[in-house]
């Protein structure tokens, strides 16, 4: 989808819809939120649906024939549908809910993985992975026995591709980032499934911070499996999403155990259901599906050429006006440029650590993170321990980054030395 670069999104109105963020803070200013990053806020959209749906539609689904249940059924399932539009996907049977994009990730080494890996293959990560597209592979390594390689970052915080080829020589799967949680960068999807696929590898996309951000179509960008969270997408905690294509599903084995995912259970074993049924044991995430489903009505109703265009624009503004008002007492991370980036923001105040950053800022109503971000490979490559955190979603807008760099000049005075 061509990106217009033209930012017409009316935050104000936008704004409007999320009642937290009419909250008092102890500053008694606005709340600045600038952690979206880590989980986005709710708009009423999605509280109201969430609520009606418990209120007046609620049961257990795929088990009653009585019309509440089938109404509840229903629902599940139109949401299922609209995850499958949001992204591009084929079909709603290629949807599998989960708790969140962790889940989904580890669904995908535990069933996948665990069926076709071996001592003699290799899996690609990359140095921008979260822990959570990092740890269930070195899990699976540990009883699989198959090599990890990873594609570095090169000076301008973007992946290095020099050695792509090489890496990527008798691997059988690539999995990485759409978008890095620490400095938004955006890997070339697209070369790596084409040089992925080149070379006989699948590719699992790690699309938590890509998905709310961007407009996604899975056709395009040809990928194998992605997952990602409701949470950071206006909608719910407790429901994720882990997408693949129907033929790998329908190979692939089940990951947990239970009622839902059977066709048949007897004294001498079970029968799986089919996908997504097989993926899905026990009561999934109903009413977070429904929320999920008012989440992606509400972000089509902006238009996700629109998101990305005024995060592009707030990224501009703010990286310039970081640089104006802290110049070299601050380090951003990752790419320099917003078209290569999302509006995440990994800030490194000089002399100060990311903790005492963070605090100040909460004294002004600046909410924040700081930590290593799930992303502790990464935090060694850039050479520190914490990074201070900022991220922007539809909801921010030049007044935010304004309170942002007030609250950071102070924090540089107060901790000056
Ligand atoms: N993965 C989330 C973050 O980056 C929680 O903060």
């Amino acid at each position: 989808m061509a990106l217009s670069l033209h930012d017409d999104l009316d935050t104000a109105a936008v704004r409007a819809d999320f009642p937290v963020l009419a909250q008092p803070t102890r500053s008694g200013g606005p709340l600045v939120f600038l952690d979206s990053a880590a989980s986005s806020q709710k708009p009423r959209q999605v509280l109201d649906a969430m609520t009606t749906f418990y209120e007046t539609e609620f049961a257990n689904v795929h088990r009653g024939v009585y019309g509440l249940a089938e109404m509840a059924t229903a629902r599940l399932e139109a949401a299922r549908a609209a995850v499958a539009r949001f992204i591009g996907a084929a079909s709603a049977e290629e949807i599998i809910f989960t708790k969140n994009a962790t889940e989904a990730l580890n669904l995908v080494a535990r069933s996948w993985g665990a069926a076709n890996l071996g001592p003699d293959d290799a899996v690609v990560l990359s140095h921008l992975e979260h822990h959570a597209n990092i740890v269930p592979w070195f899990q699976l390594q540990a009883e699989r026995g198959f090599e990890i390689r990873w594609i570095p970052v090169g000076a301008d915080g973007l992946l290095d591709l020099s050695t792509l080829d090489e890496l990527l020589d008798g691997a059988k799967l690539l999995s990485v980032t759409a978008m890095s949680n620490v400095t938004g960068a955006l890997p070339p999807i697209r070369q790596l499934t084409d040089a992925a696929h080149a070379a006989g590898a699948l590719v699992c996309l790690d699309a938590c911070q890509y998905v709310p951000h961007l407009a996604c179509d899975l056709e395009a960008l040809d990928v194998d499996f992605a997952a990602f969270s409701g949470h950071k997408m206006c909608g719910p905690t407790g429901i994720g999403v882990l997408w693949s294509r129907a033929e790998l599903l329908d190979a692939m084995p089940p990951f947990l155990g239970g009622g839902g995912m059977i066709l048949d259970v007897r004294l001498d074993g079970f029968t799986p259901d089919v996908a997504p049924a097989k993926f899905e044991a026990g009561t999934p995430p109903i009413a977070e599906a429904v929320g999920l489903h008012a989440a992606i009505d509400y972000l089509n109703a902006i238009g996700m050429e629109r998101v990305r265009a005024h995060e592009v624009h707030l990224t501009e503004y703010t990286l310039r006006v970081l640089d104006e008002r802290l110049g070299d007492r601050l380090t951003v991370h990752g790419p320099p440029e917003a078209t290569e980036r999302g509006g995440v923001f990994s800030l490194d105040l000089h002399g100060v650590h990311a903790h005492d950053v963070s605090q100040v800022l909460d004294e002004d109503g600046v909410c924040i993170r700081p930590g290593h971000h799930c992303a502790k490979p990464l935090m060694r490559v850039l050479g520190v321990n914490a990074t201070a955190r900022a991220s922007v979603y539809i909801y921010n807008d030049e007044s935010d980054v304004d309170a942002l760099a007030a609250s950071l000049e102070r924090a540089a005075d107060f901790f000056a030395f």
